[in-house]
């Protein structure tokens, strides 16, 4: 199914209602690269979007740009995106600009959990990996984020060709993801990377509202 399907579906409702789930101790597996393997996150922020915060967990041994969450809106396909653009170096978007954020990698490899969160008021960009602040940096000061959205994980969204594209997939393990309305603080991240967040978010893992599409599976 094509990207303008899923705006259709999405904003109509057509998907209808499925339970959230508590998907704690389960991964979602991105077996292969392909452009129709996607999970739609089912829900979206009630109001516009003035401060955010995203985390999410992966696993992956890819070297090609990948997108984890893509949060697209009528103004901007990437008005929110979390992108690993190579190894050692992720992407937050705000409002389609992004700023960089050079990160270690591990060796042996390892799970890696990141937290980005922006606020419009100063336009800063905080990012978190493995609970470790990384220098914060800015982008978008004054920007409103839409809540009107189509949320992907998995993939990214792209509405100039208004399909996916399998060299920006994402393949691998995903997990423990979670956004709010408001930043984050080291120590709610910390409790985000154990499942217990401290504060309400829009959606979390404990309670996830999502569908999945192609080749995706959940597994303990
Ligand atoms: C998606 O991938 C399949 C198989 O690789 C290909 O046949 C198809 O044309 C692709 N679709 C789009 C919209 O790129
Ligand atoms: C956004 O965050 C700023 C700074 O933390 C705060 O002053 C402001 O009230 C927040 N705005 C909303 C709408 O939550």
């Amino acid at each position: 199914m094509g990207m303008r399907w899923l705006w259709l579906l999405t904003l109509t409702g057509l998907f209808g209602p499925s339970a959230p789930q508590d998907l704690f101790t389960h991964v979602l597996v991105f077996p292969q690269k392909t452009n129709d393997s996607y999970v739609l996150v089912k829900a979206t922020p009630e109001q516009p979007l003035q401060n955010f915060s995203v985390c999410l967990r992966s696993y992956t041994d890819l070297t090609w740009p990948y997108s984890l969450f893509s949060y697209a809106t009528k103004a901007q396909d990437s008005d929110i995106a979390l992108i690993k653009r190579r190894p050692g170096e992720y992407q937050v978007y705000v409002g389609g600009k992004s700023v960089s954020f050079p990160v270690p990698e591990e060796t042996p490899m390892e799970s890696q959990h990141v937290c980005a969160t922006w606020e419009s008021s100063t336009g800063i960009v905080g990012f978190w990996v493995n609970g470790k602040a990384r220098p914060r940096k800015g982008t978008q000061k004054g920007y409103t984020v839409s809540n009107e959205a189509v949320i992907v994980l998995g993939q990214k969204q792209d509405s100039r060709t208004g399909s996916f594209d399998a060299s920006q997939s994402f393949t691998g393990e995903m997990g423990d993801v979670y956004m709010w309305d408001s930043g984050l603080s080291s120590r709610d991240v910390t409790a985000a990377m154990y499942n217990s967040p401290l504060k309400t978010p829009i959606f979390g893992w404990r309670n996830f509202p999502y569908e999945t599409a192609g080749e995706v599976y959940l597994k303990p």
